[in-house]
C-alpha cells in the first residue's frame, strides 16, 4: 500500500494492496483519463513531482522510467511510501 498526494488539490488518497492507483483516484471522485488499463496506451500518464514510481507499464521509455517524472496509474505503483503528483 502507498499514498498518492495530490499537489494541486492538497488531498491524500491511499492506494490499498490490490487496488490500482487509478481506481483509488476514481473512488475519491478524481476524474482521470483511462483507456487500456494495462500500461500500454499512455492515456493515463500523470506527472510525478516527488517519490519514486514502481513502473509496471510498457508505454514509458526506459529513460522516462528512470527519470521518475511521470507514471501510469492504471498499473504502476510506488517504490516510496508516497508519490506527490501534479493533479
Ligand atoms: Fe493505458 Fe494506463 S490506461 S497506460
Amino acid at each position: 500500500a502507498f499514498e498518492l498526494r495530490l499537489a494541486r488539490r492538497g488531498i491524500r488518497v491511499p492506494v490499498p494492496v490490490g487496488v490500482s492507483a487509478a481506481q483509488a483516484l476514481l473512488d475519491h471522485g478524481i476524474e482521470i483519463a483511462l483507456s487500456c488499463e494495462q500500461g500500454v496506451c499512455g492515456a493515463c500518464v500523470l506527472p510525478v513531482l516527488e517519490g519514486i514510481p514502481e513502473h509496471r507499464d510498457v508505454f514509458l521509455s526506459s529513460a522516462e522510467k528512470a527519470a521518475n517524472r511521470c507514471f501510469t496509474p492504471c498499473c504502476s505503483r510506488a517504490a516510496t511510501p508516497h508519490l506527490l503528483i501534479d493533479l
